[in-house]
């Protein structure tokens, strides 16, 4: 299967769903405290969507090959929780670290976007994994160019995240999105420069590193000999895992971030151009 190649309106309709997707986590973030449950976090997002964006949440049921359907619509990983995370009942606790990670379907077309969060004080070690993480995502994001390819983001995320001492996660990655919640092509958080596919102006993919503080390996979370959901994966060590997650758009000039709203984050000081690179450069022949 071809790398879907969006065009003209598809763009302006990603643009909006990538836009509504970030405010579910703009209205979301006053909420993430102590003693406020995931389910309730979860319930407020579905709300938010259903009642005032009519959007679909996109997880809500989503069941690829070999899942059963997922039974929310967020997910919510803390701690040591790489990602898939399912809101339950357990109330949030001080220095928890906690990625939220919302997918709006608006008219037919996909958002994706994830935060992370420190809940209440945090440790200095947690906020250093939190704001790695969010400095190689972005690492990745620059990269993003016509005639660049995916190695070089890979490569540019894996290089950032090891040279902090932190792993990059191996078994999941980001993906194109569109009229399909995953669709073509993988974007992997570690490789080497110059090699997989090339960039090309429409197409639209996420960004999504998963960095542990100790090593790479996760596996299925069978915390406390439960029988396993079928979603949630833990680091192999329990240590802790962190993630941050964008939509973004290769432009003839470069990038541009789909999933931003009022209260997306500043982009680090190194990503000079911000959610967008507006200007067509002349790149040598
Ligand atoms: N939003 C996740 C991603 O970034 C996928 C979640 S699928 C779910 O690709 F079923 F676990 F919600
Ligand atoms: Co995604
Ligand atoms: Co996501």
């Amino acid at each position: 299967m071809p790398i879907p190649i969006k065009i003209g309106a598809e763009i302006d309709a990603m643009r909006l769903a990538g836009r509504l997707a970030s405010e579910v986590l703009d209205l979301l973030t006053p909420l993430i405290k102590p003693g406020v449950t995931t389910r309730q976090i979860d319930q407020a997002a579905h709300r938010h969507m259903v009642e005032v964006q009519q959007t679909v949440p996109a997880t809500l049921g989503y069941a690829p090959p070999g899942y059963p359907p997922y039974p929310a619509s967020l997910c919510t990983s803390v701690n040591e929780v790489v990602c898939h995370g399912i809101p339950d009942d357990r109330p949030l606790r001080n220095g928890d670290i906690v990625n939220v990670d919302v997918t709006v379907i608006k008219d037919g077309w996909h958002g994706d976007n994830s935060r992370m969060y420190i809940v209440g004080e945090g440790s200095i070690a947690a906020r250093r994994l939190s704001q790695i993480t969010y400095e190689a995502m972005w690492k990745g994001i620059v990269k993003v160019r016509p005639g660049a390819r995916l190695g070089d983001i890979g490569h540019a995320i894996q290089t950032h995240a090891e040279a902090a001492g932190f792993s990059v996660v191996r078994e999941f990655c980001g993906h194109g999105v569109g009229a399909r919640f995953h669709e073509e092509p993988q974007v992997l958080h570690y490789g080497r420069p110059g090699t997989l596919d090339e960039l090309v102006p429409g197409m639209i993919f996420t960004i999504e590193p998963m960095i542990n503080a100790g090593r790479r390996d996760i596996k299925e979370d069978r915390r406390g000999n439960r029988p396993y959901d079928g979603w949630t994966i833990v680091t192999r060590d329990r240590s802790l895992s962190a993630q941050w997650e964008h939509s973004v758009l290769v432009t003839d000039g470069g990038y541009e971030v789909l999933t931003v709203s009022a209260g997306s984050p500043p982009p680090p000081s190194f990503a000079a151009h911000g959610f967008g690179t507006t200007l067509v450069a002349a790149l040598p022949a």
